[in-house]
């Protein structure tokens, strides 16, 4: 059996690219697999939110993860910071992990462009400790969007290098999963290629998004004046809408849209308004769980509590186990 390993960092609410990219991903795995979902609020301490904030959000992921399906009685699901193992492993693999690929790290680069003002140790460390996530399991398998990859190559490197160094057989060497499709990238409704909270919220359609407004935000979307010759090339914002409505919509209501395009008879505002319905009709049952759980409170206790315990019998095994390789031996 494979071990599974992945997380989503609790800054608001999830969206169509963390459902479809990664979170759809986890509820299917998890009965196959041994599978282990957290929460990676350790992580969002890069940004700084307040205690508030934090909780909130560590709350609406715990939700959503479980309105969209993943069981905690099957998978173990947590918040990182319920299992401090995790923090103690960051820190052995930052022993071993050099400033210089960290630095040339793709995410890193882009926060030093975009947030020059708030480049903290933990941003650049941010790939060791997401490498802690996935090893302190052991894990094989990481159900990920196309933006983690580059992490994911960073985690086996430093799996590698840990196993090297002491000369063991000890850390698998995981890879970003999605059951032998190419990872998937879902774009903005801003014409930009990725759905991305961190960059534009306004790109995002949420999971807990009503139907009202996911229409308002879709007839909002970037567009352009339409085509004037046959089969023209689709500019990127136009793509973008077609590759949403292939993630929500049937074939063929999808061939038909092609169809008008080619042809130069489309008219964006149906295009939108048929996306609109069809997204609102995908995330409506998500919708309505989010809000049955919400009020729960005593239940996430519970399954926040079950996830820890489970989780960190795993994580105090893998602690126990390289503390020995390493040479922390108790006298
Ligand atoms: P955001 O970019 O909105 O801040 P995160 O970086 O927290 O989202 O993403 C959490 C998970 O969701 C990761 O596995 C990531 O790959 C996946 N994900 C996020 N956005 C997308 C997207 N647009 N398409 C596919 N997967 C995505
Ligand atoms: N880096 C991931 C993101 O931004 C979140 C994450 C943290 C993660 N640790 C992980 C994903 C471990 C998979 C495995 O979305």
């Amino acid at each position: 059996m494979e071990t599974v390993v992945s997380g989503i960092r609790p800054t608001g609410n999830l969206h169509l690219g963390n459902y479809l990219g990664a979170l759809r991903n986890f509820v299917k795995m998890q009965n196959q697999q041994r599978c282990f979902f957290f929460i990676a609020d350790y992580h969002s301490l890069t940004t700084h939110p307040t205690p508030k904030d934090l909780h909130g959000n560590v709350k609406n992921v715990l939700v959503e993860y479980l309105a969209c399906g993943l069981d905690p009685e099957k998978a173990t699901l947590y918040i990182q910071s319920d299992v401090p193992e995790t923090a103690e492993l960051y820190l052995i693999l930052n022993m071993n992990a050099y400033v210089g690929e960290l630095e040339r790290c793709t995410s890193f680069k882009d926060k030093v462009r975009t947030q020059p003002n708030n480049i903290n140790a933990g941003l650049l460390t941010y790939p060791t400790l997401m490498a802690a996530d996935i090893i302190l399991h052991k894990a094989t398998k990481v159900p990920v969007g196309k933006d983690q990859e580059q992490h994911l190559e960073m985690t086996r490197t430093f799996a590698k290098r840990f196993n090297r160094m002491y000369n063991v057989e000890y850390f698998p060497e995981p890879v970003a999963y999605n059951f032998g499709e190419e990872l998937l990238k879902v774009p903005g409704l801003d014409g930009s290629l990725k759905m991305s909270k961190s960059d534009n919220e306004n790109s995002c359609i949420f999971l807990a998004d009503t139907a009202e407004s996911i229409r308002k935000k879709v007839m909002k979307a970037v567009t352009d004046a339409g085509p004037t010759q046959p089969n023209e090339t689709k500019p990127q914002a136009v793509e973008n809408l077609f590759s949403l409505l292939k993630l929500v919509s049937k074939p063929n209501v999808v061939q038909h849209f092609d169809a008008l395009y080619n042809d130069c008879t489309i008219r964006y505002g149906d295009l939108k308004k048929q996306l609109a319905e069809d997204m609102a009709i995908f995330v409506a049952p998500i919708t309505e769980k989010i809000h049955d759980l919400a009020s729960n409170d005593e239940y996430l206790h519970r399954v926040a509590k079950l996830g820890a315990e489970k989780a960190r019998e795993s994580a105090a095994q893998t602690i126990k186990e390289i503390r020995e390789i390493i040479g922390f031996k108790s006298f």
